[in-house]
């Protein structure tokens, strides 16, 4: 099937600023192969400032590895990823913590042995011991500092009652809602989250959707999310791409996306013009 980009960012690259305000993090021309697996191809993709872009697409599509590039955990094979106008494509993903880039995983990764509370706290060590202050000398918080830190995310995200149970009897809701703590530790500008409400029941995942919602406006961070159910897109994203088999094949605000005959047909499973 010969797929449409008419409304793809490369389109886009050559013409308007995007609506938000300037671009914060950019695919171009991105290629990821896994050995001879061809998983990303030609993928361009823009998250402007203050944007909630939603990566959705079927299983196996290619979303979290895209995510896994945009984040710096693998290289792209080809192609480039700028943050701020910056090319980090090689730069190891620490260093995109640095600038503002915090994320989480679709299966949260968590420490299984530590409490709630040590797993936050360690992501507050790691920020301050990454960024550190005064031209690199550290000027770590006292741990009286960061636990009280550490106290208040998991307060702000409903985790306050589990603060001393481990990551492993945890459930997996608090769990999800653990490793945004985690991410939010980390006070990023970005906010990567692949497919936060992945197996939530529709009771959690109303209360996480909200929870995002509150947290990115509070904080004024950019969003960029992968998630598989519609609710959720429609609720969170201003805009939305669609990735099919490795290739973004729409983009654009997600009322212009639902309507979009080709992601009716191949996402939605709908022929155009029956609602
Ligand atoms: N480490 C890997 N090695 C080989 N193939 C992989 C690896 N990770 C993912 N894949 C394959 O790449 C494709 C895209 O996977 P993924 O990025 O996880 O998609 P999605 O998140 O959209 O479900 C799938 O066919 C998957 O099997
Ligand atoms: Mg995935």
């Amino acid at each position: 099937m010969t797929l449409h980009n008419e409304t793809s960012l490369a389109s886009r690259a050559a013409g308007a600023l995007p609506a938000h305000g300037s671009t914060l993090l950019q695919a171009r021309d991105v290629f990821k192969n896994y050995g001879p697996i061809k998983v990303l191809k030609n993928v361009n993709l823009d998250l402007a400032q203050g944007e909630r872009h939603v990566v959705i697409g079927p299983n196996g599509a290619g979303k979290s590895t895209l995510f896994k590039v945009l984040s710096g955990e693998l290289p792209p094979t080809s192609g480039t990823i700028t943050l701020r106008n910056e090319d980090v494509s090689t730069q190891k993903g620490y260093r995109r913590v640095r600038k503002g880039v915090g994320r989480s995983f679709q299966v949260a990764r968590v420490f299984l042995e530590m409490t709630a509370l040590d797993n936050v706290a360690v992501s507050i060590e790691a920020r301050e011991a990454n960024c550190g202050r005064n031209g690199g000398f550290l000027a770590l918080s006292t741990p009286r500092a960061i636990i009280d830190e550490a106290l208040g995310l998991l307060s702000d995200l409903g985790l306050y009652a589990v603060k001393d149970t481990q990551g492993a009897v945890l459930a997996h809701g608090d769990r999800k809602r653990l490793e945004l703590a985690m991410s939010l530790a980390l006070k990023p500008k970005i906010l990567m989250l692949d497919e936060p409400t992945a197996g939530m029941s529709p009771t959690d995942r109303a209360a996480a959707v909200n929870l995002i919602d509150r947290i990115v406006r509070d904080n004024q961070l950019s969003l960029l999310l992968t998630e598989h159910d519609m609710g959720v897109v429609f609720q969170l994203g201003t805009r939305l791409s669609v990735l099919h088999y490795g290739e973004v094949v729409v983009s654009g605000e997600p009322d212009v996306v639902r309507a979009d005959p080709l992601v009716r047909e191949i996402y939605l499973g709908r022929k155009s013009g029956h609602a």
